[in-house]
């Protein structure tokens, strides 16, 4: 793989991406880290802007982008929809226009995968998905290099998901670990599986990664053998309204010391996005306790989006 195609290409999800770049991201964000614990920083994003428009609130995301860029030298201009034009009194496409002809690069976190879509087709510039309702493509880096800094190679590892098979996290999971040879099964009631299409193209990625695709509602079966459990909040942002009906549906599927019990296997690792909810999605005890990985999770952030950056720009 020759890393100059990487310049100028957006990160909507990592569909568009083969096995071989996503590795390549990968190696970089494990180089990124040693440079940063090494005090390494350099000077990278000298002379260069990106614009991070956030619709929804953000701690991890956007403080990885931002200090990951201005340590290195950049100016990241934050803008919430409260400050600009964000399809309300402009459209999109001319909001990106205008963005591509000021900035390096835009970052983008919402709700619909449309604009961060039309952003990368209109500004002429790239374009980072910082979660959309449909996927949250830096966070599955930063998770899959979690997973490698606890069993080296993510290949033919056994990543589980469970609660909110459909939400964002657990697509763009399902996507990277298709891409990189990782097992991954969704535990998840049916009312909450991911959608056919996103499954079956999944599916056509493992086949040649040798990755194993899963999805159950039966909590025993599906942790059995997990290396890692992951689990996210029952209610994502902007579907508060449903909160009821989730924690019907998702109270059986709690991640508890229970359910990490029954991998069976006692060297299992568990991982959550963040922010969390204790008590819900996982018990207090889980998440606070010897297994959980969730703040190298968190740190991983930064490292993985400024090799993104480095990558791209
Ligand atoms: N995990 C994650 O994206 O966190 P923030 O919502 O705080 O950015
Ligand atoms: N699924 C969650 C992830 C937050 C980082 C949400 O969209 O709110």
């Amino acid at each position: 793989m020759n890393p100059s195609t990487l310049k100028g290409r957006s990160l909507l999800t990592w569909i568009d991406y083969t096995s071989e770049e996503v590795r390549y991201f990968l190696d970089l964000s494990k180089k990124v880290k040693e440079e940063a614990k090494k005090g390494l920083h350099k000077t990278r994003f000298r002379g260069k802007t990106i614009a991070l428009l956030f619709e929804k609130r953000s701690t991890r995301t956007r403080c990885a982008f931002e200090t990951a860029f201005g340590e290195e030298g950049g100016h990241p201009v934050f803008l919430s929809n409260q400050d600009i034009q964000l399809g309300a009194k402009e459209s999109i496409e001319d909001t990106a226009r205008v963005l591509g002809r000021m900035f390096s690069a835009i970052e983008f976190r919402g709700y619909t995968q449309e604009y961060v879509e039309i952003l990368a087709k209109y500004s002429g510039i790239p374009v980072y998905n910082g979660l959309t309702d449909s996927y949250h493509p830096t966070q599955a880096l930063a998770d899959v290099l979690t997973v490698e800094e606890n069993f080296g190679n993510c290949r033919g590892k056994r990543l589980c998901f469970v609660g909110d098979g459909r939400n964002n996290v657990a697509r763009s999971l399902m996507v990277i670990s298709a891409k990189l040879g990782m097992h991954f099964t969704i535990v998840s009631p049916r009312e909450l599986w991911p959608d056919d299409e996103l499954k079956n193209l999944c599916e056509t990625f493992a086949k040649e990664s040798g990755s194993l695709l899963s999805i159950t509602d039966n909590v025993e079966e599906g942790v059995k053998g997990a290396d890692a459990i992951y689990t996210d909040v029952w209610v994502s942002m902007g579907e508060e309204a449903l909160k009821a009906e989730r924690v019907t549906l998702l109270t059986p599927y709690q991640v508890n010391a229970g359910l990490m019990a029954k991998t069976g296997n006692p060297g299992c690792i568990f991982l959550h996005c963040l922010p969390a909810v204790k008590g819900e999605e996982v018990s207090f005890d889980v998440i606070e306790g010897p297994q959980s990985r969730v703040f190298d999770q968190a740190e991983n952030r930064k490292h993985t989006i400024k090799a993104i950056m480095l990558a791209t720009l």
